[in-house]
């Protein structure tokens, strides 16, 4: 009885966990969250289509997607009879293996599945190839009318091409009203019509098949028929989808029909503050890091490199080739500079041996990489404690975090890697460069940074200072690219950085538009992120490392 009570109490406490869970939709945007326990049972019961948008909730460019993703919800919530719009984070650990096996590399990232899918090795679902909502409602349109489903209530698609079909369907009388169309678009209006619940909708595939309702096949292109099998032919202002669609429901309006109710508009967004409980240990946080001066903390760099490796980096389905090289140096640097305890540094150590044995006609798999980093953590006392943002707390929900971590990471290891001179220059900059090509989940900002690569010669740059100083203005135009739009958090604003008032002889004079005096950055970036200035606040004890 006890256990039991306890069983109930800890599922109790998973499900409040994942409901507190910051997440871009709602149920009352017509999108449901599916997770490594949901998405493929529920795949493969469903009688029903399904669209699923896999996202990483960090990634800027799903955070500006979502309120187009929204609309397109709305609208499908209009062809819910055979279609069902899911969305499943890939940045959350527990959803590492199905991201994986679903193969995906960016985000975000639209899927078709069929009713009753299951996934194979080379089944992984039908990529839909666009983010526009009317080509994604175009490609919806071809692959739901290509499906015979299985339940009287959703409709079927084939084209009726005979009189003797056309007659039996007649006498059938399945629904109150029967709708007959021959039109190129005749799969989005069956789609479209899909809210009258009293109707169904059959393509004709010759007009002459009107003229067997008595009809004229020469001057209909629709009409409707009732049980009777007496057949009205309705007018048409014109051949598009909303004509059709006007003369339909015009007429079943007068019969005293009413279709479905369209999606109440919510006013759920991504980033309603109010809805957003920032706990009391957030706050906490929160006002120590605006109160205190600009600083590196220890608890970021080590979330960065907790999600490397349990998540972003076994979330890889195989690792071959150039990437398996990125994976190598990566590794490699992570090894050498991490600012991670001793334990920390072993498991890094042990993890950098286990992948460099992978020459490079080999291959890993991401599996193989999660197996062997559960197992050396097993061996060892437990290193990553502190599972909290310090310096990257935000101060609404699903912004910072992961993405901020992670350049202060590479911040870090830039000014490391240029002290301790072990690696050869150009080696650090080419691990950031692999890094962001084979494993950044965010697709735009692949796009910009890879760019920005070739734009700013990243592999010209061959003495470790300038790397440091090369990161740092890449990062400086990304951040002003990105000053003022959706993603910043309106207490961490997108500046050049370092700001006047942290460096003041960074610049040749106070002026916003002062050039640069690299010499005196370089010297701020090497104290900044030197391993002395490390704060350890918000990790588990005050000096929680030794
Ligand atoms: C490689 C990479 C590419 C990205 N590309 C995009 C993109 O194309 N589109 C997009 O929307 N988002 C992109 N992001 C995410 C984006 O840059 C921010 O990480 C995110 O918006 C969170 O911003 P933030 O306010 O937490 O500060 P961040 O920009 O993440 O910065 C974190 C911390 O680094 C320090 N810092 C800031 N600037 C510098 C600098 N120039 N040199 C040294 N230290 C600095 C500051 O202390 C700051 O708090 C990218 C992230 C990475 C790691
Ligand atoms: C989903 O992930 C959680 C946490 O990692 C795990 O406990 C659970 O067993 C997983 N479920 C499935 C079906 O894999
Ligand atoms: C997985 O994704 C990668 C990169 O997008 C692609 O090259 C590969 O063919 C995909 N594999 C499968 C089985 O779909
Ligand atoms: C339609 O479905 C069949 C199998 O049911 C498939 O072979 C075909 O490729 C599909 N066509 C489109 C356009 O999806
Ligand atoms: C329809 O058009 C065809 C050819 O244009 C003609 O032969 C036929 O008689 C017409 N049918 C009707 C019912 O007018
Ligand atoms: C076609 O008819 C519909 C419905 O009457 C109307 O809304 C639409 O503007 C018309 N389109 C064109 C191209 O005339
Ligand atoms: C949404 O907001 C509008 C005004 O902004 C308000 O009138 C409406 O009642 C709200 N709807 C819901 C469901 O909260
Ligand atoms: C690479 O590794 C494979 C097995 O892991 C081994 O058979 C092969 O000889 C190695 N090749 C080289 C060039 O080391
Ligand atoms: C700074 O540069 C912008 C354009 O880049 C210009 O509009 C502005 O006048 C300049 N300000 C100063 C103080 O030079
Ligand atoms: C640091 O490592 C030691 C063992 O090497 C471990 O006992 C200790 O808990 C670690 N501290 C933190 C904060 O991870």
């Amino acid at each position: 009885m006890r256990r039991l009570l306890l069983l109930l109490l800890l599922l109790f406490v998973a499900a409040v966990a994942a409901l507190l869970e910051p997440s871009l939709y709602s149920e009352q945007d017509n999108i449901r969250a599916l997770d490594n326990s949901s998405l493929e049972l529920q795949l493969l019961q469903s009688p029903k289509c399904a669209l699923v948008e896999f996202i990483n909730y960090f990634c800027g460019d799903c955070r500006r997607y979502a309120p187009s993703f929204k609309r397109l919800a709305a609208q499908l919530y209009n062809w819910q009879r055979v279609i069902e719009v899911y969305a499943v984070d890939c940045a959350q650990e527990r959803n590492v293996r199905i991201c994986r096996e679903f193969n995906i590399s960016s985000t975000p990232t639209l899927r078709f599945y069929a009713p009753h899918f299951q996934r194979s090795e080379q089944q992984l679902g039908v990529a839909i190839s666009s983010l526009q909502t009317e080509s994604i409602l175009q490609q919806l349109t071809e692959l739901l009318a290509n499906i015979t489903y299985t339940h009287a209530s959703q409709p079927n698609f084939a084209p009726i091409s005979s009189v003797e079909a056309a007659q039996a369907l007649l006498s059938s009388c399945q629904t109150e009203q029967l709708a007959l169309v021959h039109s190129s678009v005749a799969k989005r209006i069956i789609l479209e019509l899909l809210p009258w619940s009293m109707l169904s909708v059959r393509a004709l595939a010759q007009p002459q098949l009107f003229d067997s309702l008595g009809l004229d096949g020469n001057q209909t292109k629709l009409c409707i028929v009732n049980c009777a099998g007496q057949a009205a032919a309705l007018p048409l202002a014109n051949n598009s989808v909303a004509a059709y669609l006007a003369s339909i429901s015009d007429l079943l309006r007068a019969r005293g029909f009413a279709p479905l109710p369209a999606l109440p508009l919510s006013n759920s967004s991504a980033h309603s503050s109010d809805e957003f409980y920032l706990n009391a240990e957030q706050s906490a946080l929160l006002a120590h890091v605006l109160h205190s001066p600009p600083r590196v903390y220890r608890a970021d760099l080590e979330q960065a490199i907790d999600k490397l490796l349990h998540i972003e980096l076994p979330k890889v389905r195989l690792f071959q080739g150039d990437s398996l090289l990125a994976l190598q140096r990566l590794l490699h640097l992570l090894q050498l500079h991490n600012p991670l305890n001793r334990s920390g540094k072993l498991l890094l150590q042990q993890l950098h041996a286990f992948v460099s044995c992978h020459n490079a006609s080999s291959e890993l798999s991401g599996l193989a990489l999660q197996l062997r980093v559960l197992q050396l953590q097993q061996q060892l006392p437990k290193i990553f404690k502190a599972q909290r943002y310090v310096g990257c707390v935000a101060s609404q929900p699903l912004l910072r975090g992961f993405t901020c971590a992670l350049w202060t990471l590479f911040h870090y290891l830039s000014v490391q890697s240029a002290r301790a001179q072990t690696l050869p220059g150009g080696v650090f900059l080419a691990s950031v460069h692999g890094f962001v090509k084979h494993f950044f989940g965010c697709s735009n900002c692949v796009q910009h940074f890879l760019a920005m690569a070739e734009r700013r010669q990243l592999f010209a740059v061959r003495q470790r200072d300038a790397e440091v100083l090369w990161l740092w203005q890449a990062h400086n135009e990304i951040n002003q690219r990105l000053a003022g739009d959706s993603t910043e958090d309106p207490k961490f604003p997108k500046q050049q950085f370092p700001s006047y008032s942290e460096c003041s002889n960074c610049r040749e004079s106070k002026s916003q538009n002062a050039s640069w005096l690299p010499s005196q950055v370089l010297a701020f970036l090497q104290d900044f992120y030197s391993e002395q200035k490390l704060s350890n606040y918000g990790l588990p004890t005050t000096n929680g490392y030794d």
